[in-house]
């Protein structure tokens, strides 16, 4: 099992390019389900998630070519299997992203019920009760999620709760379905605006798609198209942070600074000095240590959850006390017990971690459970004193491309060994 092995104590410099969004790739990748026609994919993410959603969409008969430069095409006009495998979809829960494709263009689909994961249960009761509204009959048996409808219909849906895949579930079904569907309560995540804009080029009807209420016509099918992915806005702040943690100074290019607001708001807070250009955002530290921050996760535009380990450990190195409040999943705190036996003087108490910087964390044998968990442990050993072991990397590859090249690139140590 791949472990990373990373020298702390280096100020990250330098330029680094950034991939298309993870987040972004999964739910096209599934759209591309609902087209009559070969469709066309740029600056799609060389990671594990994506491999998975291609191995998936190729059991159920769709021929993907990869192509140079990141691109996929997809050609789903003969698709001869209408099921998600558990073996597929137990690696990777957003296999659920084929359950409103497959259901919307072939009033049928088996998806196998996708377990919780480290950072919660995870249920997708919203997405089964969003579709059942759409006139489709859904039974959960033997651990799959067992969909039929002859042709969904045109529905009002208020979600409970904001759900990232469950809009872009629900977007997906209602693009072929028969009638006005009107989606609220959605999620305004830039992904989601990723996706509709992709359906719209293949000649969906969607209006409001970024805004808490999305609109959709349905129409008969959908064509083909050739659509690029947005830049992935957590891999930036990712960096950033892993900047201002080392008192760096590094440049980003090849990002979306747009849907970074609420990130870039608190890195100036713990005393980044930022510039933004298209895209490009350049943050300086000027060698200094960053100062604590408080922050709060919740639904886009306010601060991502995926971002909220990597804060914690920017609040490890820190100056002063800041808190991290959790407020989207029950348990993505895994990290903290990790940040802990490299020094760290956070706690828990209740879902806010609480943490008074420290002047340097020390190297120690560390384990990843999480994708962003893991990613706010290689954060971590940058700025520790001494070689940090991280292990179970295989969480870090799910969501960022050849991290440890773009981190050499910056001037860290870090390597892979087995
Ligand atoms: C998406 O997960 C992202 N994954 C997650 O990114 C991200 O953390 C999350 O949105 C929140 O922004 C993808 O886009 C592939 P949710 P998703 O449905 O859609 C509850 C990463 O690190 N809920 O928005 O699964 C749920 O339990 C990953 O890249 C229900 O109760 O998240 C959670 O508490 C991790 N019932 C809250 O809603 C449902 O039917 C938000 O979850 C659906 C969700």
């Amino acid at each position: 099992m791949d472990k990373l092995l990373i020298d702390g104590g280096v100020r990250l410099s330098g330029k680094v390019s950034m991939s298309g969004a993870k987040n972004a790739a999964l739910p096209i990748l599934a759209g591309t389900l609902l087209a009559t026609e070969p469709v066309q994919i740029r600056n799609v993410p060389h990671l594990k998630d994506v491999t998975t959603t291609i191995a998936l969409l190729q059991t159920m008969g769709a021929e993907v070519t990869v192509g140079d430069r990141l691109s996929v095409e997809v050609d789903a006009r003969n698709i001869s299997r209408l099921e998600a495998p558990y073996e597929l979809v137990k690696t990777m829960r957003a296999s659920i992203l084929v359950l409103g494709p497959l259901l919307a263009r072939f009033g049928e689909a088996d998806v196998s019920l996708p377990g919780g994961c480290a950072i919660g249960a995870r249920p997708v009761n919203l997405h089964v009760a969003g579709l059942q509204a759409m006139g489709a009959s859904v039974k959960v048996e033997n651990g799959f999620i067992k969909a039929r409808a002859k042709r969904l219909k045109g529905a009002n849906i208020m979600f409970d709760m904001v759900t990232v895949t469950g809009t872009e579930n629900l977007l997906m079904a209602a693009v072929l379905a028969d009638g006005v569907t009107v989606l609220e309560n959605v999620a305004r995540e830039p992904e989601v605006l990723d996706l509709a804009n992709f359906l719209i080029g293949m000649g969906a009807r969607i209006d409001g798609a970024g805004s808490s209420t999305i609109t959709v016509h349905g129409v008969q099918s959908l064509g083909g198209t050739e659509y690029t992915v947005l830049p992935d806005r957590i891999e930036t702040g990712t960096y950033l942070v892993g900047a201002a943690m080392t008192g760096g100074h590094i440049r980003v290019e090849d990002t979306a600074p747009e849907t970074l607001d609420a990130v870039l708001i608190k890195l100036r807070e713990a005393g980044a000095d930022i510039t933004v250009g298209d895209n490009w955002i350049d943050l300086d530290m000027h060698g200094a240590r960053p100062t604590a921050v408080n922050v709060r996760t919740a639904p886009y535009p306010a601060f991502p959850t995926d971002m909220q380990a990597q804060f914690c450990a920017l609040n490890a190195v820190a100056i002063g006390t800041g808190t991290v409040t959790e407020t989207i999943f029950e348990n993505r705190f895994q990290h903290v017990l990790e940040l802990q036996r490299m020094g760290a003087n956070i706690r828990l108490e209740g879902n806010t971690a609480i943490c008074t910087g420290v002047e340097r964390l020390t190297a120690a044998p560390v384990m990843a459970t999480d994708l962003r968990a893991s990613a706010s442990l290689v954060l971590a050993g940058l700025a520790a004193e001494g070689q940090t072991l991280v292990d179970r990397i295989y969480h870090v590859d799910r969501g960022y491309e050849r991290i440890e090249e773009k981190l050499l690139q910056l001037g860290a140590t870090i390597r892979r060994v087995l």
